[in-house]
């Protein structure tokens, strides 16, 4: 695999980066995770809106234009050869000798690379995933993209040593979303998920999703749900740039819409795949 390091397109074997890089000492880095569907980005303006976002968030620089960006986006597909999967973005504040205090003159360190993935045809799309339910401890800043990433990796193996696919992350009864991607219920037709704030990431998919619902003439709630309304729920789905629409027909253990995905969601991943192809 070719990958890109603050400038360069290198070998993966070949690229370095410095130990004193504050991602890999501090977590000082915020990423972005992009699907690729036919060798093409999906939603790149929303990804990079995103990005700068959270970069403003923690009073970081940007490294590169958005035209530059999709230039090494294009450039990694193309060396590559990618037709479906997803390419990650890392910026991070740079490296410096270690201190709480950051530097506010560092070079952003930069890196992206690729990673293959069959998206459409998944097998987890016709089988849907169960999950389990565990107490969010993440900080209380979930909507910026950061590389701090033990909590949910900790949960996810939780749900993985039950024999489980993913976990969904809670406060107070409340679902937050999936370790990595965004949480859904339907009843009577309507689809719920929890509202934006700092709980929640923005996820560019759940932004697309909701609009094609809508356009759909479907109901849409934003609001916080419980997890017993979730159990008692017809159905259940997650969204994620990897993930696409994903139904969940298992949570703690109860029986979500059969066992299986259910139309709604069904429908969701259709109409997401066919408009961003
Ligand atoms: N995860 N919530 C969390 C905590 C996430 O990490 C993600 C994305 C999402 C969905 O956001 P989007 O639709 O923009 O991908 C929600 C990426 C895919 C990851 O970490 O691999």
């Amino acid at each position: 695999r070719t990958v890109y390091v603050n400038g360069e397109f290198v070998p993966e074997e070949e690229a370095k980066i410095s130990v004193f890089d504050r991602a890999f000492l501090m977590a000082d880095g915020v990423y972005e995770v992009t699907s690729v569907l036919d060798g093409k980005l999906i939603d790149f303006p929303g990804h990079m809106a995103r990005l700068h976002r959270s970069l403003n968030e923690l009073k970081m620089k940007p490294a590169r234009t958005d035209d530059e960006l999709l230039a090494i986006h294009r450039e990694l597909i193309a060396r590559n050869d990618l037709e479906s999967g997803m390419i990650y973005l890392q910026i991070t504040r740079g490296a410096a000798d270690r201190d709480f205090i950051w530097p506010t003159d560092a070079e952003p360190g930069i890196v992206l690379f690729t990673q293959a993935k069959e998206q459409v045809n998944a097998a987890t799309a016709k089988t849907g995933l169960k999950v389990i339910t565990v107490e969010d401890q993440r900080w209380a800043r979930r909507d910026i993209k950061t590389v701090q990433l033990l909590f949910p990796s900790f949960a996810k193996m939780e749900a993985k040593a039950a024999g489980k696919d993913d976990a969904w992350l809670v406060t107070d009864g409340e679902v937050n979303e999936g370790t990595s991607n965004n949480a859904y219920i339907v009843k009577n037709d309507v689809i719920i998920t929890r509202n934006l704030s700092n709980d929640i990431l923005h996820g560019i998919t759940r932004a697309a999703v909701l609009r094609f619902a809508r356009e759909a003439q479907m109901k849409v709630e934003e609001r916080a749900f419980t997890v017993e309304e979730a159990k008692a729920a017809d159905e259940a789905f997650c969204t994620s740039a990897s993930a696409f629409v994903t139904a969940i027909v298992e949570i703690d253990g109860a029986t979500i819409s059969a066992g299986e995905p259910g139309p709604i969601a069904a429908r969701l991943r259709e109409v997401y795949i066919d408009e961003s192809r």
